[in-house]
């Protein structure tokens, strides 16, 4: 099955004085799903968004809300985000003491699972959950900050997974996204080795001083493009 690339685009890059603008513009624009990077300085050193800004924009948009959390112990808040009116919610394999117990967490709360792992976390670490979950989050940066430079070692990593998925007849089943420095030369590395989905932030939908909807049309078209190459 030939998956159609997605854009999820980084709303902590997103301009919060304008933030309704930005949402429209996306949606125009041609992105897929809204990624809310979720931080509470412990697991990752920073903080971001919260449960109240997915409920603020769930009802202004069609877009599909792509939760992202880097927080410890997510199974804490996985209600408290599907109630705030996320679609999809991403927990760290980390930050999770019981990983199949969270994913089940998401999946009663009818949502789309997803474990993400950090650059130095090997895939083997999914193996036992891969039946259970729809997508797997590669962070191609060190979670916690946008700007930040891609680590090369990703795109091997996406290339074993989807071999690891395929050994197991999981690649129709299961979405690999990536995030982190994600640009046109880093995103079609990432498509060849597997992954179909993007996280967009500074480095090409957010990019200082240019036009986000501008920015948008221009990535939709570069995933557009490379979904049609063999
Ligand atoms: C890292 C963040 C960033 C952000 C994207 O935790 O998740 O990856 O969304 O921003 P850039 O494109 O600057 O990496
Ligand atoms: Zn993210």
């Amino acid at each position: 099955m030939l998956r159609k690339n997605k854009i999820s685009a980084s709303l902590m890059c997103a301009n919060f004085l304008n933030l309704a603008e930005d949402v429209t513009a996306l949606s125009r624009g041609g992105a897929d799903w809204l990624h809310f990077d979720i931080m509470d300085g412990t697991f990752v050193p920073n903080f971001t968004l919260g449960p109240d800004i997915v409920k603020t924009l769930r009802p202004v948009t069609k877009l599909k809300l792509d939760v992202h959390l880097m927080i410890e112990e997510p199974i804490r808040y996985v209600n408290r985000f599907a109630e705030a009116g996320s679609d999809i919610i991403v927990v760290h394999q980390e930050a999770c003491r019981h990983l199949h117990r969270t994913i089940m967490a998401i999946k009663e709360c009818g949502k789309i699972a997803g474990v993400s792992i950090n650059p130095a976390t090997n895939i083997k670490v999914l193996k036992d959950v891969l039946t259970e979950i729809d997508l797997v989050l590669v962070m191609c940066v060190n979670p916690g900050f946008a700007g930040q430079k891609f680590i090369s070692h990703s795109v091997d990593k996406v290339k074993d997974l989807r071999e690891m998925l395929v050994s197991y007849g999981l690649q129709d089943k299961i979405e690999i996204q990536a995030d982190g420095n994600i640009n046109n030369e880093t995103s079609a590395r990432l498509n060849f080795a597997g992954a179909t989905n993007f996280v967009a932030g500074t480095s090409c939908i957010f990019k200082k001083g240019e036009d986000v909807y501008e920015n948008t049309v221009k990535f939709r078209k570069h995933l557009d493009n490379l979904s049609l190459k063999p």
